[in-house]
């Protein structure tokens, strides 16, 4: 999907078809030109109004925002890309400074057109390819053409990093091993000569005595695959290190997932996939940080030399770990992979995951949680990622919750002895590994949710929705602006 700028006013532009936002339902500015007609189908100002004869479109919007302008671009795409319409054309509607604004055009673009039609027969491209932006101004500022093509470039890696994020999430388990997250992570590198990529296999994991990671991978017919990406630009003003939880399927080993719960298990690689996009976009957007991703790649499956309840593993860090779920994995899995990630010596540390149908149930499909030990951290983050538009709650740890994952006979046990707070202990256990020089450093973010859309909304479709790799991005940005 190409978007431009066109320093034309929307009368200069010869397009096929014109896209007009109706803000907070205001009918009355000078872009609507049908009122007489809105009045005759009652139309108020909400949803889409489609004019065939005249070619115009109209998308209630609501309040002018970011958000509002990448979903309203989706909105069009969705109601003309069935039509015999190459292109169409819109005005500048800010709704920040233009840098932000034009973000968001391409990014509703880029993410609204996305589709996952790998496993279709029958696969019709897509006829309606360019959007032609008009100079024109919703409010009667001028709009400067450099910042706003730069501002489609970013948004346009913004899209992008997302897009490769679903289509390997979406990607299916037959396909989808541990073996080819690695073989897609040096694909990226030797794509991009700023990223490098070391993989290492279960003999590694073994030498790391990263036991609790092992144990998961037992009775898959897959290896495991530890998957180090790195972007060092020259002066790089700080160190920052995303873990991943690469599940890349989680049939919930022994404590085998009921049937309905099981699908959808595919999307359990989101954490590490997110990891892998980020670098890309890191790269991508040259931005002034080291930036490495540690990805966590294996299969929780059944089998005779399956992991079991009742086991007790030995990890990385060598804090002992009872095993009471084994559908409790990825926390088992980010254990070593965090205590690994810290020899990086990271000045932030960042894990995502799709950890908890808690989380889910405690925040809703739409939002991921942000914990640590640090609250200034945790807004911070959810600060500098809001112009993502993405989703984030904080949560926060006590001593009450703490106390919910003693175990009788080990250190730590992987579930806690209370049904409620599952998010939180969670985030806990993970905190058991985190040493204490890095306790203010590190941010967990619980992705269960939005990670995987069962429902379209917004500018996302069924399927993987690219979350939290924009707002890790947008976050990144911000973080270098400020210094
Ligand atoms: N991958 C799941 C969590 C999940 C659930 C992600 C729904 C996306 C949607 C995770 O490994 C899991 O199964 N967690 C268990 C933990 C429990 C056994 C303590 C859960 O949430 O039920
Ligand atoms: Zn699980
Ligand atoms: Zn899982």
């Amino acid at each position: 999907m190409k978007v431009t700028f066109t320093n034309k006013t929307m009368g200069e532009i010869d397009a096929q078809f014109e896209v007009i936002f109706v803000v907070d339902k205001n009918l009355e500015h000078e872009f609507i030109a049908d009122a007489e007609t809105m009045a005759r189908f009652e139309y108020k100002g909400e949803g889409n109004l489609l004019l065939l004869e005249s070619r115009r479109l109209y998308v209630g919007i609501g309040k002018l925002s970011l958000e509002a302008l990448r979903i309203g671009i989706c909105k069009a795409y969705n109601a003309l890309k069935g039509l015999n319409v190459a292109n169409f054309k819109v005005a500048t509607y800010l709704a920040g400074d233009e840098i932000s604004t034009f973000m968001a055009y391409a990014e509703g673009a880029g993410l609204g057109s996305y589709e996952f039609d790998r496993y279709k027969s029958d696969k019709k491209p897509a006829l309606l390819t360019e959007i032609l932006v008009a100079k024109d101004e919703f409010s009667k500022k001028t709009v400067s053409a450099k910042k706003a093509n730069l501002g489609l470039e970013y948004g346009a890696i913004m899209a992008e990093c997302a897009n490769f994020a679903k289509d390997i999430v979406n990607e299916i388990p037959e396909i989808y091993t541990p073996e080819r997250m690695a073989s897609d992570a040096q694909a990226l590198a030797k794509s991009d000569k700023q990223i490098k990529c070391e993989i290492f296999d279960e003999k590694y994991l073994a030498k790391e005595k990263m036991n609790a990671f092992l144990a998961v991978n037992r009775a898959s017919a897959h290896p495991p695959r530890l998957i180090h990406l790195s972007y060092k630009p020259k002066d790089a003003k700080r160190r920052i290190v995303f873990v991943g939880k690469g599940l890349t399927y989680d049939s919930g080993g022994l404590s085998l997932k009921p049937g309905d719960s099981m699908l959808t298990m595919k999307s359990d690689k989101s954490g590490a996939t997110a990891a892998m996009a980020i670098i890309k976009g890191a790269s991508a957007l040259n931005l002034p940080f080291e930036i490495h991703a540690v990805m966590g790649a294996t299969e929780n499956m059944i089998g005779g030399n399956a992991y079991k309840p009742d086991d007790v593993l030995i990890s990385r860090s060598g804090v002992t770990i009872e095993v009471r779920n084994t559908d409790a994995e990825g926390r088992l899995v980010l254990a070593d992979c965090l205590s690994w990630a810290q020899e990086l010596k990271p000045d932030l540390m960042i894990d995502m995951a799709t950890l908890t149908g808690a989380c889910v149930v405690g925040l809703g499909e739409y939002t991921s949680a942000i914990m640590g030990n640090s609250d200034e951290l945790k807004n911070r983050f959810k600060a500098l990622a809001k112009e993502s538009g993405e989703l984030f709650t904080p949560l926060d740890f006590n001593d009450h919750l703490r106390e919910l994952v003693k175990s009788q006979i080990a250190d730590v046990s992987n579930t806690a002895s209370s049904r409620y707070g599952g998010a939180l202990t969670a985030g806990i256990f993970l905190d058991k590994f985190v040493k204490d020089e890095y306790k203010d450093k590190w941010l967990h973010l619980d992705i269960a949710g939005p990670a995987y859309v069962q429902k379209a909304w917004g500018y996302n479709q069924y399927g993987a929705s690219g979350a939290p790799v924009r707002a890790c991005l947008y976050f990144l940005r911000a973080l270098a602006k400020e210094m």
